[in-house]
C-alpha cells in the first residue's frame, strides 16, 4: 500500500514535471525565434517521418529533437513563425517547403520586408533574399565627388550632411526656388556703362560691416526672397554709409509677398522687387526666418502689416512677430534695373554701387561645391539623364578676382553669396568662372537703389 502510494506520488511528480516542461516549451513556442529564418535547413532530414506521423491542430507534445532544440509536427507549427520540423511540409502536407528569405547586410541577417536607407534610396529585402533598392539619383553621389576631386576642374567637391539622403529632384525642388524671368522681364532695358577694371574686388572689403553674411534657406525653395533681401540689405547699408545696416527679412517676403508667388515652393524676383518697393520689409531680427520642418514647406501667415505715410513711404502698424525685437522699421527700395550681360559692366556696377543679384542655372554637381572656381563639369555625362538635371536659382554677386590654375593660365571668377548656410562652399560663398556666362550667371543681373534719404537716416538715429 505504502509502495503503491509512493509509486503514484512519483508518477504524479513526473506528470507534474512534464507539465512544467510543456508549459515552458509552449510559451517558448510563441516567443522564441523561428527555426527556419534561413529557409529550410536540412530539408532531407527525417523528423516527422521518424516520429511516426503528424498531429492535427495544435499539439504541443507533437515534437522531435532538432539540433539543440525541438521542432513540431502539428498543423499549428507554421502559424506565426515556423517551428515546424524540416520535413513537416513534405511529410505532413505533401507540399514543397516554403523558403523564408533572408538578406544579409554587414554580417547581420534581415527578413524579407526589412528596409534600410542607402543615401537617398530605400532598400527592401525581397523574396529572393536580395536587397532591392530604389534607383533615384541622389543629391550627393559619392562617385561624383570623387570624379570632381580626381579631375583638374579647378574646384573641389565635398559631402554635406544636410544634402545626404536627399534625391537630386528634392534638391532641385527644395534648395533653389527662383523662377526663370518671363520674356517681358528679360527685355528690361539694360543699362550701359563704361568701366575701369580692377583685377580683384570684394565688396566686403570695400564696405566692411555693410555686406551681410549668407543665410540658410534650408529646405525652403525661396532663393527668390533670400537673394532679393540680401542685395537690398547690402545696398541700403552702403547707401546710408553704414548709418543703417539692416539685414532684411526673407521671411517677410516669403509670407507676405504671396501674389503670384510660391513662398517656399519658388517665386519670381520681379515680384519680390515689386514688394520691396511698394510695401517694403522689416529686418530679419524683427521677422526671423523659420526653417520649415516639413517638406514641402508650408508658408506661415503674414505677420507684418504696414500703411502708407505719404510719398510712397510706409510704416509698420503691428509689432515685430517676436518678443525680443521692437525695431519694426520698414525698408523699401526703388525699382530695380537690369544690367547688361557684359562682364565689365557688371563689375563696374558692383564696384560703384554694391552687390548685384544674378540668376543662375544650378546643375547637379553644384550642390557638392566646396572650394575653388566652379564650372559645371562633365563627370556625369556618361550617366542617364536622371543624374543630369538643373534648376533656376538666384544669388548675390559681391566681387571678382583672378588666379593662376595648375597650367599657369589665368582663371577669372566671380565671388557670390549663396543661401545654403555658412557651412556650404567657402563660408557660404562660392567662386564661379567669370566672363564666359558660366551657368548663365551673366545673363540676368539686377541692381537696385534703396530708398534712403538723409531724413530717413536722421529718423533712424532718433529711434535708436
Ligand atoms: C502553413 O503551410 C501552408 C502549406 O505550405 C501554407 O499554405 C501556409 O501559408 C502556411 N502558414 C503560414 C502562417 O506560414
Ligand atoms: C556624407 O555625410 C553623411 C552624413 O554626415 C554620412 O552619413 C555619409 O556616409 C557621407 N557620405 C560619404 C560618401 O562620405
Amino acid at each position: 500500500m505504502r509502495l503503491m502510494l509512493l509509486v503514484i506520488a512519483v508518477f504524479l511528480l513526473l506528470v507534474e514535471g512534464s507539465m512544467v516542461v510543456r508549459t515552458l516549451s509552449r510559451s517558448r513556442r510563441e516567443l522564441a525565434s523561428p527555426l527556419h529564418v534561413g529557409g529550410i535547413r536540412d530539408p532531407y532530414g527525417s523528423y516527422c517521418q521518424r516520429r511516426g506521423g503528424c498531429c492535427e491542430g495544435r499539439n504541443d507534445q507533437c515534437t522531435m529533437l532538432y539540433l539543440d532544440t525541438i521542432c513540431y509536427c502539428d498543423l499549428f507549427c507554421n502559424r506565426t513563425v515556423s517551428d515546424c520540423c524540416p520535413d513537416f511540409w513534405g511529410h505532413c502536407l505533401r507540399v514543397p517547403p516554403p523558403y523564408i528569405s533572408v538578406c544579409e547586410r554587414n554580417g547581420h541577417k534581415f527578413h524579407s520586408g526589412a528596409t534600410y536607407k542607402e543615401n537617398c534610396n530605400l532598400c527592401t529585402c525581397g523574396p529572393n533574399g536580395q536587397w532591392n533598392c530604389e534607383q533615384h539619383a541622389c543629391l550627393i553621389e559619392p562617385d561624383m565627388i570623387q570624379a570632381v576631386n580626381r579631375g583638374n576642374y579647378g574646384w573641389r567637391a565635398a559631402n554635406y550632411s544636410e544634402f545626404w539622403g536627399m534625391t537630386l529632384d528634392e534638391g532641385l525642388r527644395y534648395r533653389l526656388g527662383t523662377q526663370r524671368p518671363s520674356r517681358a522681364i528679360m527685355s528690361m532695358n539694360e543699362i550701359q556703362q563704361c568701366y575701369t577694371a580692377l583685377g580683384y574686388f570684394n565688396a566686403a572689403e570695400k564696405w566692411p560691416g555693410k555686406i551681410h553674411e549668407p543665410l540658410d534657406q534650408g529646405n525652403c525653395a525661396a532663393s527668390w526672397a533670400f537673394s532679393t533681401a540680401a542685395v537690398a540689405s547690402d545696398r541700403i547699408s552702403i547707401q546710408s554709409m553704414g548709418h543703417m545696416t539692416p539685414q532684411l527679412s526673407p521671411q517677410n517676403l516669403i509670407s507676405c509677398d504671396t501674389r503670384n508667388q510660391g513662398g517656399c515652393a519658388g517665386g519670381r524676383i520681379d515680384g519680390a522687387w515689386w514688394y520691396m518697393r511698394r510695401r517694403g520689409v522689416v529686418t530679419q531680427e524683427c521677422y526671423p526666418f523659420s526653417l520649415p520642418e516639413q517638406t514641402p514647406a508650408e508658408v506661415s501667415r503674414c505677420m507684418m502689416q504696414s500703411r502708407s505715410v505719404g510719398r510712397g513711404k510706409r510704416q509698420a502698424t503691428v509689432r515685430c512677430p517676436n518678443s525680443y525685437s521692437y525695431h519694426n522699421d520698414i525698408y523699401q527700395s526703388t525699382p530695380p534695373y537690369r544690367l547688361s550681360s557684359n562682364e565689365k559692366e557688371i563689375m563696374k556696377e558692383i564696384m560703384e554701387n554694391g552687390p548685384v543679384q544674378a540668376i543662375l542655372d544650378v546643375h547637379e554637381d553644384f550642390f557638392t561645391y566646396k572650394s575653388g572656381i566652379y564650372r559645371h563639369t562633365n563627370v556625369n555625362f556618361h550617366k542617364s539623364p536622371q543624374y543630369r538635371k538643373h534648376g533656376t536659382h538666384s544669388v548675390r554677386i559681391t566681387g571678382w578676382g583672378e588666379e593662376r590654375d595648375y597650367n599657369g593660365r589665368t582663371q577669372k571668377y566671380w565671388i557670390a553669396a549663396n543661401s545654403w548656410g555658412k557651412n556650404w562652399g567657402e563660408d557660404g560663398y562660392f567662386r564661379i568662372a567669370r566672363g564666359e556666362n558660366e551657368c548663365e550667371i551673366e545673363t540676368f543681373v539686377i541692381g537696385v537703389w534703396g530708398r534712403v534719404t538723409m531724413e530717413d537716416i536722421a529718423q533712424h538715429h532718433l529711434k535708436l
